[in-house]
């Protein structure tokens, strides 16, 4: 998947004039939305657009709410998973402490409904209000979930609605606000919700995945993490009801109990047929997803066949 260039600068000029100021605050919410994100949200909401509509320029403010909202999950998050690093960069919080992180991260969530507010047709800015309002209200639910997740062992089913909500809710409201904007029928945006549930399940699946055989500099944040946090991802639920008895203590005395790198390498080495399991249903998913996708266009929906393959196989 190639993000053209031309649409990346698009979306940064548009993020530029919602956080225009430079002050203490204003650094500290820049510091993580310009460290080079792959916009993923706002330019799946732009593509979904495209299907129907050409001229992009009066849909922007609502494909970068999204990224706003983005950018203020993953500061609350890491300051929640403890990660000292992301894109590469010291985390907002290790940068300008937790205070003025926490803050930051709000400032962007404000700023998104600013940049809902600005959406000129009234009607459709009511319902992308109502849209992204869900998907936050959501990803609080999914992040709670995540943590709870810390006190008992949750089903494959319980893992899917907390993955759903926490990153499945921002890249579904990403793909329905372009098919609002566009004016897309009742069927064109059923169809295109369907396609982004199942994106939005294999993106965080592949988060897993890459969390424990990633790339640490192409992924530009620690590889591991979930492991020393000791999280529930599908990786793990999957070998805890499939290992043998030796291999799952063994596991389960690691998990979020991690001594040293090795142990970290054992892990990994005891959740490999896991992580099998776990790319076999990417591949199921993706499929699904660009089956959504024929009612629309051939070759309109070509990118978004793309997007879908790419997040599946996706090192960054
Ligand atoms: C990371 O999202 C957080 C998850 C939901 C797994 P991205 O991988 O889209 O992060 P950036 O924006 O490209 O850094
Ligand atoms: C991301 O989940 C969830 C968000 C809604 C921010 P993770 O905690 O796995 O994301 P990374 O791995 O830190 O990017
Ligand atoms: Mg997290
Ligand atoms: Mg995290
Ligand atoms: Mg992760």
């Amino acid at each position: 998947m190639i993000f053209k260039r031309e649409i990346l600068n698009l979306i940064d000029e548009e993020l530029k004039k919602y956080l225009n100021k430079d002050n203490a605050l204003y650094k500290a919410s820049k510091h993580l939305t310009f460290a080079g994100g792959k916009r993923i949200r706002p330019y799946l909401s732009i593509l979904v657009y495209k299907l129907k509509k050409d001229d992009v320029k009066d849909m922007l403010p609502a494909a970068i709410s999204v990224e706003l909202i983005h950018n203020y999950t993953l500061i609350h998050d890491d300051i929640m998973d403890n990660d000292e690093i992301r894109r590469g960069k010291p985390t907002v919080h290790v940068v300008y402490g937790e205070p003025m992180a926490i803050l930051a991260g709000d400032l962007l969530y404000a700023k998104a409904f600013e940049a809902v507010g600005d959406i000129e047709d009234s009607k459709k800015a009511h319902e992308v209000l109502k849209v992204l309002a869900k998907a936050c209200v959501e990803v609080c639910e999914g992040q709670a979930m995540d943590m709870e997740f810390e006190k008992y062992w949750p089903t494959v089913e319980e893992y899917m609605e907390m993955i759903r909500k926490k990153t499945g809710a921002l890249i579904e409201a990403s793909a329905e606000i372009g098919s609002i904007m566009a004016d897309f029928n009742r069927e064109e945006r059923e169809a295109i919700k369907e396609y982004a549930k199942r994106i939005g399940l294999t993106f965080q699946i592949q988060d897993d995945i890459l969390d424990l055989i990633g790339d640490k500099e192409k992924l530009g944040k620690p590889v591991g993490s979930d492991i020393r946090e000791g999280k529930k991802t599908l990786i793990v639920i999957h070998a805890i009801n499939n290992l043998d008895e030796d291999k799952k203590r063994r596991l389960l005395e690691i998990l979020g109990n991690v001594k040293n790198e090795d142990e970290i390498k054992e892990a990994i080495e005891i959740l490999k047929p896991s992580i099998n399991y776990a790319r076999e249903l990417l591949k199921k998913l993706t499929d699904e997803a660009i089956n959504y996708l024929k009612i629309f266009d051939k070759d309109k929906r070509k990118e978004l066949e793309e997007l879908a393959k790419f997040i599946m196989n996706r090192v960054y």
